[in-house]
């Protein structure tokens, strides 16, 4: 058997585009990839890749799932067959559960590595805790200098290296740890054949992959002294590849998810700065400018990325080619620039938390409308480097994959450098042109085509019993996923019995309302993701689509999966009432009551059909009473709901 945190390792590991890709051609469109579907005969392309999901979905034959799910169908692979073939192409180890821990240490580098990595935070964070030097130095940095709480510290599982040489390297051996490892790691570095600490009277910051385990370490000095190097990292090993880390991924992940948007920092105190106050999605990339692998593992969890610069002209210059790279991958990229002088970690400390979250809300920009502004400003009225300045931008729109977003930002971008939105958008097409030209040209390709529309037709396993409240089940359950961390605003009552407002989360709506009601899921699969949903909300966390796309029983994501792939059907009532939602992020407090209620009423309906059965069978006079004034009861309850939801629907 494969132990559960390893099956959420292999699918924390894995990117989707790349599993696929090893058997199916795909060409990116906007953030999706497109290709022809392995599993039935097409033409032109149906089968998309979600890569900030994790899914795959075909609308021509209705074919959908997680990484796992396609290698189990592609390949013929048993569940665990096809977790292992994942685990070989990322790396990562897996230990069926009969194996001893010497046997794993012996037996494979990595997982050394990452054990002595954890040995390393520990000793580390003793030292920092608990002996004399450690607390009068280190530990009195981070709470003075820093403004560090104890629980901050903690969480972050900060450290110190004491100043002797090599004390840490003494206790690592004398612990059994292997002197191989420990210079592979970059914990010890060999001079004049003695080993000595590389981050000696350094304070401590552990580096935690995905699924938080320590691929390294970041080690600072305590003084302002300018002759030495004021960071030292850990060198590049089997369990650490810079381009591919990101500081602070592990603590973040489910925050982005659930904001929907990652802040990226330059650095280590940035990050624990604004988590402190409370702004959990935000990441580093730790003082170098982005790369594709560090986008591509932000863009599993959100296509909305707001980079946060500390105000040097020169350097914000310097770091529109990256950004630019951004856009190319889709991302929606957003830019707040702090004031003069002031880096996130140094403005978080000076100012309220909410004061924080306002500066945020207020002064992100749009990254090209920043970048316009900027040239803009610099260009003045010379007339060449205005020119010079607009073939800049144009170049930049001309990167954004979305048809749509390109033309947003070319009206936008018309009216503030005050030219004709025709002529801008020429030049942009000119470009594109030119760009789909050399693309052909070096690869041979041609470059993805639109596929066509087809019509849509629900796939099979969704043909719904009139009987069953399988189609109001999954509707509850698409809502849940999708919208769970959405805050609405819903009309309610006061003690007084006067209308008011009461702001919820609809995860927690959906939940309350039909836990008190007493109304349960009868589709096996939607019982437990609703009741896995129920534990998420008791411990303060609503899991979200990917938390369930990801989850580690395959029939669980399977489930998630196919609801969320399947555009929905729109509600029977919607129908009845020939009423369109063209917006349903609009009319959310709406369409989550409806179907609350809808499910109810079939529920009320379905008893109903019971009770009158009962009532065919039985032959005892006092059990015919009580079912008919049961009836009675359903019978009101149900007119109250139908009532209710009749109201919606027309209003
Ligand atoms: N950095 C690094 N090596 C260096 C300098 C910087 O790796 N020699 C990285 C670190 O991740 C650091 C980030 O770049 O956090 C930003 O650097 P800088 O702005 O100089 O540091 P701050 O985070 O502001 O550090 P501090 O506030 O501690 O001075
Ligand atoms: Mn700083």
């Amino acid at each position: 058997m494969i132990p559960a945190n390893t099956i959420q390792e292999i699918l924390d590991a894995a990117h989707i585009e790349e599993v696929i890709g090893d058997f199916v051609m795909l060409k990116k469109r906007g953030a999706n990839l497109f290709g022809l579907c392995p599993f039935h005969n097409e033409k032109t392309p149906s089968f998309t890749v979600s890569p900030s999901k994790g899914i795959f979905k075909c609308f021509g034959c209705g074919k959908s799932g997680n990484a796992v799910h396609f290698l189990m169908e592609h390949e013929r692979l048993s569940y665990p067959e096809a977790l292992k073939s994942l685990a070989k192409k990322y790396g990562v180890e897996v230990h069926e559960k009969e194996l001893t821990t010497e046997e794993i240490e012996s037996q494979n580098e990595r997982e050394s590595l990452f054990n002595l990595n954890q040995f390393a935070q520990k000793y580390f964070s003793e030292i920092l805790w608990q002996n004399e030097k450690g607390k009068s130095v280190g530990l009195t940095y981070f709470r003075q200098k820093r403004g560090f709480t104890d629980q901050t510290i903690h969480k972050f599982q900060l450290g110190y290296c004491l100043p002797d040489r090599d004390a840490f390297t003494r206790q690592a051996i004398h612990e059994g740890y292997k002197i191989q490892y420990l210079e592979k790691s970059g914990l010890s570095i060999l001079r004049d054949d003695k080993h000595f600490d590389r981050f000696h009277d350094r304070i401590i910051f552990p580096i935690h992959n995905i699924t938080g385990r320590i691929t390294g370490f970041g080690g600072r000095i305590l003084t302002t002294d300018k002759t030495i190097a004021k960071y030292v990292n850990s060198p590049e090993s089997e369990v650490y590849d810079k381009s591919k880390s990101l500081y602070g991924i592990f603590f973040a992940k489910n925050t982005i998810v659930a904001k929907n948007n990652c802040y990226l920092v330059e650095g280590y105190t940035d990050v624990i700065s604004l988590h402190q106050a409370g702004i959990e999605n935000v990441v580093a990339s730790s003082g170098t400018s982005l790369t594709e692998d560090q986008i591509r593992i932000i863009r599993r969890f959100t296509e909305n990325i707001t980079i946060l610069y500390d105000g040097d002209p020169a350097g914000i210059k310097a770091s529109f080619r990256g950004i630019d790279m951004i856009l190319e991958q889709g991302l929606n990229t957003r830019i707040v620039l702090f004031p003069d002088g002031e880096d996130p970690d140094s403005f978080v400390r000076k100012t309220s938390t909410t004061e924080v979250e306002k500066f945020l809300a207020t002064n992100a920009d749009n990254f090209v409308i920043f970048k316009a502004k900027i040239l803009l400003k610099e260009a003045g009225n010379d007339p060449i480097k205005r020119a010079e300045m607009i073939r800049d931008i144009v170049g930049t729109i001309a990167l954004i994959p979305n048809i749509i977003v390109r033309a947003l930002y070319v009206r936008e971008c018309a009216s503030l450098l005050n030219i004709a939105e025709q002529t801008l958008m020429s030049e942009v097409n000119q470009i594109l042109r030119k760009n789909f030209r050399k693309k052909r040209e070096s690869t041979g390709e041609e470059p993805a085509v639109e596929p066509e529309a087809t019509a849509y037709t629900a796939p099979k396993q969704f043909d719904f019993d009139p009987n069953s409240t399988e189609f109001q089940e999954k509707e509850l359950i698409r809502l849940l996923l999708l919208y769970g961390t959405w805050v609405i605003t819903t009309p309610a009552q006061n003690e007084d019995g006067m209308e008011t407002e009461t702001r919820i989360k609809i995860g927690e709506w959906i939940v309350h309302d039909l836990l008190e009601d007493d109304i349960h899921f009868a589709i096996p699969e939607f019982r437990r993701l609703f009741l896995e949903m129920v534990k998420g909300i008791e411990n303060d966390f609503i899991p979200g689509d990917i938390y369930f796309i990801q989850h580690p029983d395959p029939e669980l994501s399977k489930t998630a999966v196919e609801v969320v792939s399947t555009p929905h059907e729109l509600s029977q009532n919607w129908k009845k009432y020939k009423i369109h939602v063209t917006h349903e992020k609009d009319n959310l407090p709406m369409i989550v009551k409806s179907a609350i209620l809808a499910l109810k009423a079939r529920r009320l309906e379905q008893a109903l059909t019971e009770n009158q059965l009962l009532i065919k069978e039985t032959r005892d006079d006092e059990r015919i009473m009580e079912l008919i004034s049961a009836r009675k009861k359903l019978k009101e309850r149900s007119l109250i709901i139908n009532a209710e939801l009749g109201r919606i629907i027309i209003r």
